[in-house]
């Protein structure tokens, strides 16, 4: 595992974006696996402007969604399928058959799950998987405790991913259940960028980097990933012992 501190969420984004290029450039047939969310925002928005910049052909590159709130459409701005339809998706003009995302309404749900784990294995597997790091410690929707060798799964949200889902949402919603992509894949992706920023997850980065490596923190197993790199920022950081902080 590589850690970097960054003085700014604006390099830490510039960085990141950087790297996707980079995954894609290197392997146009690249399959990118996407986390939504404040921490990859940015990286987003300056891949795409970057993409657009370079006239890079990405035809070839599939995007897998790390996960879904279930029971919220498409339609709201809070889901996964809107903010990387808007973000990345649209602006990108990705042909359709090259996006992979959970349904939120399946029928039946498990089935959903092990449709995303063919169509991830038809592919040839996760190149590069992008993931932002929960309040909790979560790693996409594998919250505290989750087993470290199941692939895609129905999740019950913990009561802090319920509360603080609502910062998606204009309106109050509930958020029960998620379809996620599971700790196998993580570990099975040739390569992991994990993404955190602001103060406020100074207390989890502290415990997830200093503290015991444990699916009880999800995001500490990043530490037994044997290509991965972390990307945070100065405010992150701001609790980790000196020694790690230049
Ligand atoms: C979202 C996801 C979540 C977030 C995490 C951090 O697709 O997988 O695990 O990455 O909750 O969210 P932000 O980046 O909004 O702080």
């Amino acid at each position: 595992m590589k850690l970097s501190i960054f003085d700014s969420y604006e390099n830490l984004s510039a960085f990141a974006a950087e790297q996707i290029l980079n995954t894609i450039k290197s392997k146009p047939q690249s399959i990118l696996c996407l986390a939504t969310g404040d921490s990859p925002k940015l990286s987003y928005q300056l891949l795409v402007q970057e993409v657009i910049k370079q006239k890079l052909n990405i035809d070839r590159v599939h995007f897998v969604a790390l996960d879904e709130w279930m029971g919220v459409s498409p339609s709201n701005s809070g889901s996964c399928h809107y903010f990387l339809t808007e973000n990345l998706f649209t602006p990108l003009q990705i042909k359709s058959e090259n996006i992979h995302l959970f349904d939120a309404f399946a029928q039946d749900a498990k089935k959903e799950c092990e449709k995303m784990n063919e169509a991830i294995r038809a592919l040839g597997g996760i190149d590069l998987m992008i993931v932002g790091v929960g309040m909790n410690g979560h790693i996409g929707f594998n919250e505290p405790g989750a087993s470290e060798t199941e692939y895609a799964h129905v999740a019950e949200l913990d009561s802090t991913t319920q509360q603080l889902g609502q910062k998606y949402f204009s309106q109050r919603t509930a958020l029960t259940k998620g379809m996620t992509l599971g700790l196998a894949h993580f570990f099975d992706a040739w390569k992991v960028l994990m993404l955190a920023n602001g103060k406020k997850k100074s207390s989890i980065i502290k415990n997830a980097f200093e503290g015991g490596i444990s699916t009880k923190v999800p995001a500490s197993l990043v530490r037994k990933h044997n290509n991965s790199e972390v990307l945070i920022d100065r405010d992150a950081a701001s609790e980790l012992a000196d020694a790690t902080k230049s």
